[in-house]
């Protein structure tokens, strides 16, 4: 089962698999964000759940306390969507929308008679020009 995942105050979304972590789907995506370690124990990729429901995966109580799960906090590399979610971006974040160059890629992948961006199912999204 997959989830769309939305950013505010952005308005990007990407498609998450319900097995996969939000940080390897905003990466799958083309975009970009901060992290470190992807293993739970530096707190790097934390954000915020403003709306949906999340299974927190390993995640060390030091950088993720059971009060900062309540308030919405979680670890992107950690987390796992069940729930379309609707996910705050910080400044901390540093959340980067695919480049042109990712687009171009992405058109070159379609072919060069034609003339459409399309991510695939990486996205929730999709462009034509
Ligand atoms: S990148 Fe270190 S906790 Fe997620």
């Amino acid at each position: 089962m997959s989830y769309t995942v939305s950013f505010v105050p952005l308005g990007d979304r990407v498609v998450c698999r319900g097995d996969e972590t939000v940080l390897a789907a905003i990466l799958r995506s083309g975009a970009k964000v901060m992290f470190a370690c992807r293993g739970g124990g530096c707190g790097t990729c934390k954000m915020r759940l403003i709306s949906g429901r999340v299974d927190h995966g390993r995640c060390s109580i030091a950088v993720l306390s059971d009060e900062a799960k309540r308030e919405g906090a979680f670890l992107s590399c950690q987390a796992r969507p069940l729930s379309d979610l609707t996910v705050e971006l910080s400044p901390v974040n540093r959340y980067r929308p695919p480049s042109v160059e990712y687009w171009l890629s992405a058109a070159r992948r379609v072919g060069a008679q034609r003339y459409r961006l399309d991510a695939g199912s990486d996205r929730a999204d999709s462009y034509s020009i």
